[in-house]
């Protein structure tokens, strides 16, 4: 009987994954806690036909051309590509898949999360119990401000964008969005349209970013267009870390211009700008946009189809390179 073929992960994935994954194949499963340096990830996966990765991976240019030519696949357990040199790889003629439309829901509610969150100083609030200083209820204790009513400004009408854009709707907001062109469901929802993102800003008393990283989206949120934010605004990024200049954001935290920030992501993840950590108006999340057991299930069995397509000699659903 032939040898099952060979495929590597570079972390753990759910079990109901792993198990179908060692159905139809040996599995070298990798470690959370791993930093692979582009070494230890080409030793990683030494004569595998997929390579599952994830975005704490880092696939540059250099991480690809160490990789074996035995790699025919490279699902990413992600829908953001941006840890992946794609050109690398298409040169390298390896596909490149995602996962698209499942974590829409998921990523959110954490968007909205941590809108309440800042806003009403859930954060604060958590952190105040905790220490055991709470002094009782009092009139004027950590008063936050109310989503209704507000202007919620959306940068990438995706659809994550849209899924917050609809639930933002539910608390009451005023929706206006900047993308590179209208899209109908927004304007189903009554969401008015900025074609200008600097026009688009001053009227924002709240921003939430959810458009894709690349070259033009990069450090998009700097101190030009934090500035012209409204006083007072508040910052919400569950897409990359990456669209937001750190010292910016973190010395309009300081001022007071923006009044809080709610961060899922961050430049350099895990290792964020420390100084964050010190501002009580942000409230911070360790990446949990897509951490829910059904979308982290439905992401690994979308990694799993698209694994199956390229090496059963199919297309594969999601192919991005
Ligand atoms: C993605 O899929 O790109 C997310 O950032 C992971 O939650």
């Amino acid at each position: 009987m032939p040898q099952l073929p060979l495929i590597a992960v570079t972390r753990r994935l759910p079990e109901i994954c792993e198990q179908r994954l060692s159905n139809n194949y040996r599995v070298r499963l990798g470690d959370d806690a791993a930093v692979y340096s582009a070494e230890a990830l080409a030793a990683h996966a030494s004569d595998v036909a997929g390579l599952i990765v994830s975005p704490a991976d880092t696939l540059d240019a250099a991480a690809i051309a160490k990789l074996p030519t035995s790699i025919k696949v490279m699902p990413t357990f992600s829908v953001g590509t941006d840890h992946i040199d794609l050109n690398a790889a298409k040169a390298r003629g390896i596909v490149v898949t995602n996962t698209p439309g499942v974590l829409t829901d998921a990523t959110a509610d954490i968007a909205m999360l941590l809108m309440l969150g800042v806003m009403r100083r859930g954060g604060e609030g958590e952190r105040l119990v905790r220490a055991g200083t709470w002094i009782g209820w009092r009139p004027t204790q950590l008063m936050g401000t109310q989503l209704g009513s507000k202007t919620l400004g959306i940068i990438g009408m995706g659809r994550i964008g849209i899924a917050v854009a609809v639930r933002a709707k539910a608390f009451g907001m005023r929706i206006i969005y900047h993308n590179r062109k209208p899209t109908p469901e927004a304007q189903t929802l009554g969401a008015e349209y900025a074609p200008s993102l600097d026009d688009m800003l001053p009227k924002c008393q709240v921003l939430s970013l959810h458009c894709p990283m690349s070259p033009e989206t990069k450090n998009l949120l700097d101190a030009r267009r934090l500035a012209l934010l409204p006083k007072g605004a508040y910052v919400i990024n569950t897409a990359r870390g990456g669209h937001v200049v750190d010292d910016a954001l973190i010395a309009a935290l300081t001022s007071g211009h923006i009044a809080g920030a709610g961060l899922d992501v961050y430049a350099g993840e895990p290792n964020l700008d420390p100084r964050y950590r010190t501002l009580e108006n942000a409230m911070l999340l360790p990446h949990l946009g897509s951490a829910t057991t059904e979308t982290r299930v439905a992401m690994g069995m979308m990694v799993i189809d698209n694994l199956d397509a390229v090496l059963s000699g199919q297309p594969p659903p999601n192919r991005v390179v």
